[in-house]
């Protein structure tokens, strides 16, 4: 049976390794005794992360720019982390950024950015790593971040939920079409974390397509759409407590946080209901 004994000594690479839930991740996986790479376009975060984590549990970390909108920039970040650890076990495709919005004031280049950086980000960092992936044996992972808002969605979020989706759709193809190769893939759902998740969306939204904006109202007509409080705002360390056990299990999917399990059911049952349609009227 595969434990968490069996990350030791394997190699972790996280996307947004600088801050929140990639910081958490990097953590996670280097107490498990993991050699870990850091990669972030915030690269002085990055460095933080890795620097810290090497002092802490004594393992390798390197820690590289990449700006995941940019195919050039994240095949240098996979010949780093081939060239200083020497290939990849663990990936988290974990970056994704956020741009509040009603429909009628998301503009298109509002639309190409979110689904630039979310969505052909995580596709691009996925045909980066896994030449290092395919190249090893044994224990390997695949982990996308998607969002608690693709499974219950609200509003002012369109692009960000349609992009999460999309992360959600090409996973579950990813997992079908890598298992064979044994190598797992895992989407995991982090509902609402206490991270500078609009911060550094903001500066890493590129100049060209105009300042990133958010209205006084749009978080709290967010979480009211999706009858959602405080409550449901968790640490990213918190988010990660069942990372690695779920991980080493090979499970599909991580659920972090959050009590919005009745509201998805909800949306099921609408499902649900439309299949009974088509049934009584086949
Ligand atoms: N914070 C939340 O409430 C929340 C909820 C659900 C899902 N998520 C998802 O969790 C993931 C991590 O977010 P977080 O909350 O830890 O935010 P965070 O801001 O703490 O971390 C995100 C990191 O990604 C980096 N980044 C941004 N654009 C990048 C790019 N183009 N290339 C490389 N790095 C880039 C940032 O510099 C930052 O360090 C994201 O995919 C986000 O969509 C967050």
């Amino acid at each position: 049976m595969t434990t968490i004994e069996d990350l030791r000594g394997r190699i972790a690479v996280v996307t947004g390794g600088g801050s929140g839930l990639g910081a958490a991740m990097c953590r996670e996986f280097a107490a498990a005794g993991m050699a870990v790479a850091a990669l972030d376009i915030d690269e002085a975060n990055a460095q933080a992360t890795a620097e810290s984590l090497a002092h802490e549990f004594g393992v390798p970390t390197i820690a590289a720019r990449v700006d995941v909108g940019d195919t050039a920039s994240v095949h240098a970040a996979a010949a780093s982390v081939r060239a200083a650890l020497g290939g990849c076990d663990v990936l988290c495709a974990n970056v994704g950024v956020q741009q509040f919005g009603a429909i009628d004031r998301l503009t298109e280049d509002d639309w190409r950015w979110v689904l630039e950086v979310n969505v052909l980000g995580t596709v691009r960092t996925v045909a980066a790593f896994l030449p290092l992936i395919r190249e090893r044996s044994g224990l390997r992972r695949i982990l996308l971040t998607a969002s608690s808002g693709a499974l219950v969605p609200g509003v002012r979020l369109a692009a960000y939920t349609a992009s999460k989706d999309a992360v959600i759709g090409y996973g579950d193809t990813l997992r079908q079409e890598l298992a064979d190769e044994g190598i797992g893939v895992m989407i995991v759902f982090p509902a609402g974390m206490s991270t500078r998740h609009l911060e550094s969306s903001k500066l890493a939204r590129p100049d060209e397509i105009g300042e990133w904006v958010i209205a006084p109202d749009d978080i709290d007509a967010m979480m009211a759409s999706r009858k959602m409080g405080e409550e449901h705002v968790a640490t990213a360390e918190h988010a990660v407590r069942n990372l690695l056990t779920d991980l080493v299990a090979n499970e599909p999917y991580l659920i972090t946080h959050g009590r919005y399990r009745a509201e998805y059911h909800t949306r099921l049952a609408a499902l649900e209901a439309a299949f009974d349609r088509m049934e009584d009227n086949p």
